[in-house]
């Protein structure tokens, strides 16, 4: 068995579909709406049997490969690496080269998050691990997190991570400068050196004497980090108190969430994500048991992040500084669910500056403040007018622009409608005339909103969604009727030509499986798939897609109703076939006219004559 047919036979396809949407048992198989494609009713089929998928609305299909490929836009090597750490399998590292340069990255990283963390055991990491037990962390949690601490000055050199990596490749050859570069954990020196002396390099390392909490992607992989200044350093320190890995190919802050990784369960059984700012406040919540909780890092939440928690759940609650900044940031995050039409509530703390303070001081009460979340609208309804006196007709204009101003970014109707008369009634203006000036609003903002909403991100762009014609979709169907119940093969193959079958890719699969089951007298699936596979990939695809076509379509179809319907998409497609001949005689006519060949002329009549009346 090859490692990715290992890999395969021992992970449940439907059960890794389902980290990235909703799925239902329908009869044998699954159905999702199509995480590819933008729909209202399912047409994406998941057949945990043959361990494949495909989509009837935008025709992709393969088997869990091709899926966490597409979906996480990873190449082969990238999604086998996922893929394995998932089905417990350790990959041998056969072809150095053939690891990609994304996965010498992740590897590079994994590394580094040891080598903080690690050295957080050491004497060098001890100020660093009594603050953490001092702010209330446990042992236990310092390495389910697998915190760290980077050494720098004063007590250790500009480089120690960087030596550390160039001695101790995970995999394979050693790891260049340009690795580590990239992988987000140096910088390159203003005035490197030009000649190069021995032992001297031109890097040094990102954090230095940090506090390192690393950032896991969905999957486990360790992409980035987050660097906490050393509490000794906290009133001194120039450059920040926290500062973060660069952009790299394989950390995109927007659409990273710190904690996701962990979380993702909790917030599917919860069907609840609740999303804090800061790291510490993030672990806290976990500690706490609020393990439904992520963290923004400390911006707004952004329209791909939410795409990231929609797979888990429509329930986002933001519990979000209520100072100035963190307000402006809540605001933003606002809009983004708002017009994904994610249920977004606002937990509004009473006591305690942000969720790690209060959690530690008052558990009860950061409960209760979870328990006691306000649908948006109606946090930022009242947090509008508790300002105003709306007395005041100045007031009244300013609640009024406020209000429509985030209500041109709800796209749900009934939310909207539910809303204006809510606001009419407090500011007592004119309901149509609400109507009216929010319409305008929606119009300016409509189409820009709605394309946040609906546009696919870059990885998940359907390449234009192609709509077969309805005589490629009678071929089709066909098709997997005959694939379903093969025992109607020669039945069908009695009372149609191959060529009716639109498509060449159709005809030549027609072909194999009318040859196939003359030799075979039965239809073995996997032996069938072998006999197409050393053919061509279509046919192979083809065939997974019929399958499932067959079983969404024809499920309980009993014999009858297979013969007639085989009858009746013969007749059609004959229909379409004799249609397409008219056109072509009729051209050929008209040119034969137009030249005067009188014989070709006749000949051709009586033939246009023959099929017009059949
Ligand atoms: N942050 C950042 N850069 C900064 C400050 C903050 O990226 N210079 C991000 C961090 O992810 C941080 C979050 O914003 O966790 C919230 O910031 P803040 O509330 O200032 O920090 P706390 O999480 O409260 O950190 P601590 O409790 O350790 O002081
Ligand atoms: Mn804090």
């Amino acid at each position: 068995m090859s490692q990715s047919e290992e890999i395969k036979s021992k992970l449940d396809i439907v059960e890794i579909i389902r980290e990235y949407v909703p799925v239902k048992a329908v009869g044998v198989n699954f159905q999702a709406l199509c995480p590819f494609h933008n729909e209202k009713t399912p047409s994406f089929v998941i057949s945990p049997e043959k361990q494949i998928w495909h989509c009837f609305g935008c025709g992709r299909g393969g088997d869990v490969f091709s899926f966490v490929m597409e979906k996480e836009g990873l190449g082969f090597m990238e999604a086998l690496r996922l893929l394995a750490s998932k089905a417990g399998v350790v990959l041998k590292n056969e072809n150095p080269e053939a690891y990609s340069q994304r996965n010498r990255l992740l590897d590079i990283l994994e590394l580094a998050g040891k080598y903080y963390a690690y050295i957080l055991t050491t004497p060098a990491g001890q100020n660093a691990k009594n603050y953490l037990l001092q702010r209330g962390l446990t042992e236990e949690i310092i390495a389910a997190w697998q915190l760290g601490v980077s050494p720098g000055p004063p007590t250790g050199g500009w480089g120690e991570l960087y030596k550390f990596l160039k001695q101790r490749p995970l995999s394979g050859r050693k790891y260049t400068d340009e690795e580590i570069f990239s992988a987000g954990l140096i910088i390159k020196k203003e005035r490197a050196s030009e000649t190069a002396a021995p032992g001297r390099s031109d890097y040094y390392d990102r954090f230095r004497d940090r506090i390192m909490f690393p950032i896991f992607d969905v999957n486990n992989n360790l992409i980035a980090f987050t660097a906490r200044v050393s509490p000794e350093k906290e009133k001194t320190e120039k450059l920040g108190k926290y500062i973060n890995s660069p952009q790299t190919a394989v950390y995109d802050k927007s659409r990273t969430l710190f904690a996701l990784n962990k979380a993702k369960n909790a917030i599917r059984e919860k069907d609840l994500a609740i999303v804090v700012e800061g790291q510490m406040d993030a672990i806290s919540c976990h500690q706490h048991g609020f393990e439904n909780t992520v963290a923004s890092s400390g911006t707004a939440l952004t329209v791909e992040q939410v795409t990231l928690l929609k797979r888990f759940t429509n329930n986002v609650a933001l519990l979000f500084d209520m100072d100035d900044a963190g307000q402006l940031a809540a605001d933003r995050g606002i809009k983004e669910c708002l017009a994904q039409e994610v249920n977004l509530k606002i937990i509004v703390l009473s006591v305690g500056k942000d969720p790690d303070e209060c959690l530690k001081n008052n558990p009860e009460d950061f409960k209760k403040a979870v328990v006691e979340a306000k649908p948006m609208l109606e946090y930022y309804f009242t947090k509008i007018t508790a300002g105003l006196n709306l007395d005041e007709v100045a007031d009244r204009r300013l609640a009024e622009e406020k209000m429509l101003a985030m209500l041109a970014a709800v796209n749900n109707h009934i939310e909207r409608s539910y809303w204006l008369t809510r606001l009419n009634e407090e500011i007592g203006t004119n309901e149509k005339e609400l109507r009216e000036k929010l319409a305008l609003l929606t119009a300016k903002k409509g189409p820009r909103n709605a394309s946040a909403a609906a546009a696919p991100t870059e990885k998940t762009a359907p390449s234009a969604v192609r709509r077969p014609g309805r005589e490629e979709k009678l071929a089709e169907l066909l098709l997997a009727l005959l694939i379903r119940f093969p025992e109607f093969i020669n039945y069908g193959a009695g009372n149609l030509e191959p060529q009716y079958l639109s498509d060449p890719g159709f005809v030549r699969f027609y072909n194999q499986l009318i040859i196939y089951y003359n030799k075979s007298a039965s239809l073995d699936y996997a032996d069938f798939r072998l006999s197409l596979a050393t053919d061509q990939a279509e046919d192979t695809k083809l065939l997974d897609k019929l399958i499932l076509l067959g079983e969404k379509d024809f499920y309980s179809y009993e014999s009858g109703q297979v013969k007639t319907e085989i009858i009746n998409i013969i007749s059609e497609l004959k229909k379409y076939g004799k249609q397409k001949k008219i056109k072509k005689l009729q051209k050929q006519l008209q040119s034969a006219e137009a030249s005067g060949r009188t014989e070709e002329l006749n000949a051709l009549m009586d033939e246009l004559n023959v099929l017009t009346k059949e």
